[in-house]
């Protein structure tokens, strides 16, 4: 038993914000930023939220798949950037698509999130308990970026990429995925507001609904998190195609968490595949976290990229530390 992916939809804000427009807010340059990263805009949510995108990334994957809300036993969305605590996004979706039986939660995997929820999906799938599924992750980092911190500003974006995935009779692929909990203030994202005692509420514009950067600040180790990216991946890739019996050339697609063109060139070139089958979307939509994967997937899906029966390995790494790497037969 195994599960197919049998529709993709995803949803990027209107607001585009190139590196020179980065370059006013911090001392870069488009060179510098294109050179290191491969990352020559992204989107950033002005009048969109996490939930907004979220709900539309989903309604399109619905259209695409031609499955009706009312057909999905589980939404799980992946996030590290709610609009609110509670309730979790995946019943903000549910409510919005009129999925009225299907069980909903969130889950925070960081980077690794989309990965780690199709695993998910795939789990209760197997075992029988639900058959269709809808994955969603959507991200609004930009509201949690330092704009202050250059080491930090250039990479993130915003955005949403979704995919509906049905029982299929083919046999499956056993999934590899990895924490290490020991490292994660490699990449930390934490409340100001805790660290300094203040009372945990506050009016603004949108009523105290929406967390914002004043409160939620990232820092990282950005060496750090390359030299773990471009060891642990080809790794776990590695670990992945062994597990099933696998060559590397069988595989048509690698795709990755669209952290940074330089790692991925990296895994490519460790892995001595060519890196025509790591295909890339940073330069437009930056490091969207657990929506990169989605919404290449639905780039591709929509473009004919992606073709029945082609093998794929899905690989994502970030925050946690987690990493993780499955196969998936489209
Ligand atoms: N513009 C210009 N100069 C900069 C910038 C910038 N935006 N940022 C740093 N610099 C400077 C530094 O100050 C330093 O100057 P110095 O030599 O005078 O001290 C110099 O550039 C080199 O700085 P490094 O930090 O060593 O730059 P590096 O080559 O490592 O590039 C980068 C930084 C792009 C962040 C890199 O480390 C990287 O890609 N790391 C991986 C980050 C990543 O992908 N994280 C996300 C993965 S997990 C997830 O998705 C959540």
């Amino acid at each position: 038993m195994s599960a197919r992916f049998c529709g993709t939809g995803s949803c990027v804000p209107d607001y585009v914000m190139d590196n020179d427009g980065v370059a006013e807010l911090v001392e870069t340059s488009d060179s510098w930023i294109r050179e290191r990263t491969g990352i020559a805009r992204r989107h950033i949510a002005v009048k969109e939220t996490t939930v907004s995108m979220a709900n539309e990334a989903a309604k399109r994957a619905l259209d695409n798949a031609g499955v009706l809300p009312e057909e999905l036993d589980l939404i799980l969305m992946s996030t590290i950037s709610s609009d609110v605590i509670i309730p979790c996004g995946a019943c903000e979706v549910q409510k919005a698509i009129g999925a009225d039986k299907a069980v909903c939660f969130d889950l925070n995997g960081a980077c690794t999130g989309f990965v780690l929820a199709y695993n998910t999906a795939l789990a209760y799938i197997e075992s029988g308990i639900y058959q269709t599924v809808l994955i969603v992750g959507s991200e609004s980092l930009s509201r949690l970026t330092n704009w202050k911190d250059r080491g930090t500003c250039i990479l993130f974006g915003d955005g949403a990429g979704a995919a509906v995935i049905k029982k299929d009779e083919r046999a499956s692929y056993i999934p590899a995925a990895h924490s290490d909990g020991t490292r994660g203030e490699a990449l930390l994202c934490h409340s100001k507001r805790e660290e300094n005692g203040l009372p945990l509420q506050k009016n603004d514009e949108n009523g105290g609904k929406h967390l914002n950067s004043e409160d939620y600040l990232m820092q990282m180790d950005g060496q750090g998190v390359f030299r773990f990216a471009i060891k642990q991946v080809p790794e776990v890739i590695q670990e992945v195609l062994k597990k099933n019996g696998v060559k590397p050339e069988e595989i048509d697609w690698y795709i990755l968490h669209q952290a940074n063109r330089r790692i991925l060139e990296a895994v490519a070139k460790r892995m001595g595949e060519p890196v025509e089958k790591f295909p890339m979307n940073m330069e437009e939509y930056g490091n969207t976290s657990s929506a990169s994967i989605p919404i290449l997937l639905d780039e591709m899906n929509r473009d004919g990229r992606l073709k029945r029966g082609q093998k794929i390995v899905l690989a994502g790494f970030g925050a946690g530390l987690t990493w993780g790497a499955t196969i998936i037969e489209w």
